[in-house]
């Protein structure tokens, strides 16, 4: 019975409406293409999307893995343990002037200043007034903080920077605008002295 109903339908179909059941099954056929057409862009756009994030996290890895080795050696290496004598007054000047440069001092006082010359190797004739341990560095006397960042920036394999005696217009030995002319030795483990920086009088 539905058999032959059906078959009645077909055979007695009139063109027109076999025209329009073509075109529905073409439009059935174009929107089917359409939303494939949209649901494979949105799986390209989701797949944009994951890549853009995983690139994105990926720099931010990069990024991440080396800023805090950068930010470690702001932290570290501007600690400075200072060895002084009570009765020094420039040392404190000296020590202000690293502060003023971002330094964290640790004021350690010591009635045997010679001892820890010794200690760390400060040769004889390049010895001053204190002595102080910043990031495994031994720097001797009045050395500008701009000597001792340079030296933690380039990281020379010496035992350490001096500015022997006390000279007149050094960070914390300011008298006036008075200034001698004085240099900044570097000194290694054999005792072997070479110029690092050379200040001009005026
Ligand atoms: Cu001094
Ligand atoms: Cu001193």
């Amino acid at each position: 019975m539905m058999s032959h109903k059906s078959h009645s339908t077909s055979t007695h179909m009139p063109q027109k409406q076999s025209k329009n059941a073509i075109a529905s099954v073409k439009r059935t056929r174009h929107r089917q293409s359409e939303m494939w057409h949209r649901q494979f862009n949105i799986a390209r756009l989701a797949v944009r999307v994951v890549v853009t994030i995983c690139l994105t996290l990926g720099v931010l890895g990069i990024l991440g893995s080396t800023a805090p080795v950068s930010h470690a050696q702001e932290t570290t290496t501007l600690n400075a343990n200072v060895y002084h004598s009570p009765d020094c007054n420039c040392c404190g000047g000296w020590m202000d002037h690293l502060k003023a440069q971002g330094f964290k001092i640790k004021d350690i006082l010591t009635v045997d200043i010679d001892a820890v010359k010794q200690k760390y190797k400060v040769p004889d004739n390049l010895t001053s007034c204190h002595t102080a341990i910043v990031d495994g560095y031994v720097i001797e006397g009045h050395v500008p903080a701009n000597d001792i960042k340079r030296l933690l920036q380039q990281k020379p394999n010496v035992v350490g920077l001096s500015v022997p005696n006390m000279p007149v217009g050094t960070p914390g030995m300011e008298m006036g605008n008075k200034k001698d002319p004085y240099t900044v030795f570097s000194f290694d483990s054999k005792s072997k002295v070479a110029a690092f920086n050379k200040y001009s009088a005026s």
